[in-house]
């Protein structure tokens, strides 16, 4: 899912990977529709453009678009939880504190915590290669 100006640019890029047959455009827009009904939903590098009433809008949405035990996968660049080691995740979110009206990035204990305020019954978090990291909440 993706603003419908997007479209495009997501089918030239699928086709050139041979991809498109395995692939869905939805548009729309998060802030006005729901999100498309599905057992596991991504959000890559969504969450850190928002403040915080923001992302737990979006946290609500992943959560009513999913069934039972569905999960939702929220994949940034995550501070680590004493926000001393992963010095790429600070600067990008003194990045997002300059460049957007209220958006920062965020620790896995950050993130588990609104998963849980808004109803995920379960949650965990992974690093990834480089800087990047993901919490899962499970519905
Ligand atoms: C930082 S990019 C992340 C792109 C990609 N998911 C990634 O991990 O690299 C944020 C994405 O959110 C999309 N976006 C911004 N506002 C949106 C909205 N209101 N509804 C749906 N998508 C939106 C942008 O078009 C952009 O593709």
């Amino acid at each position: 899912m993706d603003l419908p100006v997007v479209q495009p640019v997501f089918v030239a890029y699928a086709q050139a990977r041979g991809v498109a047959q395995r692939l869905r455009f939805h548009p729309g827009d998060f802030f006005k529709d729901p999100l498309p009904k599905c057992d596991v939903i991504i959000m890559g590098h969504i969450l850190h453009d928002w403040n915080l009433e923001e992302k737990l809008m979006l946290l609500r949405k992943g959560y009513d678009a999913l069934p039972p035990r569905g999960a939702l996968i929220i994949h940034e660049a995550l501070i680590d939880d004493a926000r001393k080691q992963n010095a790429f995740g600070l600067l990008m979110s003194l990045n997002m504190l300059i460049e957007t009206h209220g958006g920062f990035d965020f620790t896995g204990a950050d993130c588990c915590k609104w998963m849980k305020d808004v109803g995920f019954t379960r949650t965990r978090v992974k690093r990834l290669a480089g800087p990047d990291g993901m919490v899962v909440g499970y519905k």
